[in-house]
């Protein structure tokens, strides 16, 4: 993989480069030079994070041990400083590339994994959710991540197998009821906590890595890490004394946009506002 481009335009950041692209395409990520993203946004969205782990509400979805945050959802729609850097040609405009089409942000998120408590998150691919629940009928979104810590190989790194997206939806099991520790919360809890409600086949997974192997790609705070809706991936518990949090934010190209479906998820999952993003720098 190769740095961006040295003429970068003043106006804003570089495009992904072609061989970025086919990179993306063949593995199902790509994780972005650690200086993508200017030192000013950085810091500023680091800066937010304590706010947006304080928030109150259904949108705030913990750990097993009920105390620890795991996820705060949609921050881009009530974080000013997400809301911003979602629009960013550094961001917005990498996604746009990708799914050559004019794009919005349908889910966003800061997943914590917190030092010592941080909780895993099983195989899984995360188009089936958006289809099945959101109504999205093509796998033409992409994951946008953007680390707000060093992620290394103690805290719970996220971890891909290259080129599974390639297969599309993989067979598995859907899981009835709640997960434990969660058993009294909504229904759509069931897809967000360590129990993935869709299980993968485990022969799928297995054949899967012994042809594509495994990569857990690592960087310092402000990498940014894309990865396609069908790629299978997981992350391990976070045991190391250093905090994993992430920004994920999801973009969907507007010509992809959710078809009605009954029992809508929450706003804060599940953007119902659709409208193409100007990009800023
Ligand atoms: C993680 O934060 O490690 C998992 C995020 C995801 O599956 O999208
Ligand atoms: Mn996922």
């Amino acid at each position: 993989m190769t740095g961006i481009d040295a003429a970068r335009p003043s106006a804003g950041p570089a495009p992904l480069t072609a061989e970025m692209e086919a990179d993306y395409h063949r593995d199902g990520f790509l994780l972005l030079p650690a200086d993508h993203l200017p030192a000013d946004l950085l810091a500023e969205l680091v800066a937010a994070v304590p706010g947006i782990l304080a928030q109150q509400g259904p949108q705030r979805v913990l750990e097993r041990d009920a105390v620890t945050v795991r996820s705060v959802y949609g921050p881009h729609r009530t974080d000013p400083v997400v809301a911003r850097i979602s629009r960013s040609a550094h961001l917005a405009g990498a996604a746009r590339q990708l799914l050559d089409d004019e794009v919005y942000v349908h889910q966003s998120k800061i997943n914590l994994k917190a030092a010592f408590a941080g909780d895993q998150w099983e195989w899984h691919q995360d188009y089936i959710n958006w289809r099945d629940r959101d109504g999205i009928a093509r796998a033409d979104l992409v994951n946008v991540t953007v680390f707000l810590n060093e992620v290394n190989e103690f805290n719970g790194p996220l971890t891909f197998i290259p080129g599974s997206h390639r297969y599309g939806l993989l067979d598995g099991t859907d899981t009835d009821g709640m997960p434990v520790g969660y058993e009294d919360g909504p229904n759509w809890m069931a897809t967000l906590t360590a129990t993935e409600k869709f299980q993968v086949d485990r022969s799928a997974i297995r054949r899967l890595a012994e042809q594509g192997g495994l990569v857990n790609p690592k960087g310092p705070a402000g990498s940014v890490l894309m990865f396609h809706p069908n790629v299978l991936h997981a992350s391990s518990p976070n045991l190391s004394p250093f905090d994993r949090a992430m920004l994920l934010m999801v973009y969907n190209g507007v010509h992809n946009a959710p078809r009605p479906v009954d029992n809508p998820r929450p706003e804060f999952l599940a953007e119902r506002e659709i409208a193409p993003i100007a990009l800023s720098v």
